[in-house]
């Protein structure tokens, strides 16, 4: 891992297996150590993501295909590395986001059944991330049924419904899952899967003493 720049750490896993909470606990306990960081978002995570955010995760399911969805999320994964993510990691920050483009290929190619081609997506990554990888992807791992019956629970509350995805089939989810599984065998020097189907706090604490493990800082001393 590298010292002087900032780490990238990314949040994976389908609807509901508790990315966006444990993202903001981990912020808070490196805030408390003194590590410099920002928590973003994909899509979503600058100001132009916001209005691709917005077309991307709400509405119907199939208003666009596989493809200008990869093109889409690729748009705001460019303005969001050249804005956000590569100043703030350039800067000593370490930046925490919210799914990367391993959502990408879990939803558009393994979420589909492989409608639309590894290589394209391989050749989108090349050109829009080039050699740069997150330093450490956490997949969070759980039944999608109880997932998605969190984030159904969740969105109940919500003013804007982001439910897009949430509103494809258990097959689509079940195929998210198999996908991040198969990406983290392929990769597992930079994956960790947790089984997240456990309390939020016990799942906390399996995150700081991967992230003590895979880091130089111990963020596991009470
Ligand atoms: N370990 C847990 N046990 C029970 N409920 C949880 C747990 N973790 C998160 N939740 C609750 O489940 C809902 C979804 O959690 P969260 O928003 O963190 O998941 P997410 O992976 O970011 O979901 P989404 O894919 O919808 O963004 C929230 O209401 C949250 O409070
Ligand atoms: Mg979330």
């Amino acid at each position: 891992m590298r010292n002087e720049k900032g780490l990238f750490i990314t949040f994976e896993g389908g609807e509901g297996t508790g990315k966006s909470t444990q993202l903001r606990l981990l912020a808070e306990v490196l805030q408390k150590a003194g590590i410099a960081n920002i928590a973003t978002k994909e899509p979503g995570g600058t100001d132009i993501g916001q209005e691709l955010r917005r077309i991307l995760v709400t509405g119907d399911k199939d208003k666009c295909d596989a493809v200008a969805e990869a093109l889409l999320y690729y748009a705001d994964r460019r303005i969001h590395l050249t804005n956000k993510i590569w100043p703030a990691l350039e800067n000593g920050t370490w930046v925490l986001s919210d799914r990367f483009a391993d959502s990408t290929v879990a939803y558009q190619y393994y979420g589909y059944n492989k409608r639309i081609s590894m290589e394209m997506l391989d050749d989108l990554y090349k050109m829009v991330v080039g050699d740069f990888k997150p330093d450490l992807t956490i997949i969070l791992d759980i039944d999608p049924q109880i997932g998605l019956a969190r984030s159904m629970a969740k969105s109940r509350t919500m003013a804007v419904k982001e439910t897009r995805h949430e509103s494809r089939g258990l097959e689509f989810h079940n195929n998210l899952r198999a996908g991040y599984l198969e990406l983290a065998a392929r990769e597992p020097q930079r994956f960790a899967v947790l089984n997240a189907d456990k309390s939020i706090d016990e799942l906390h604490e399996d995150i700081k003493k991967l992230v003590s493990e895979r880091s130089k800082v111990n963020l596991c001393q009470k």
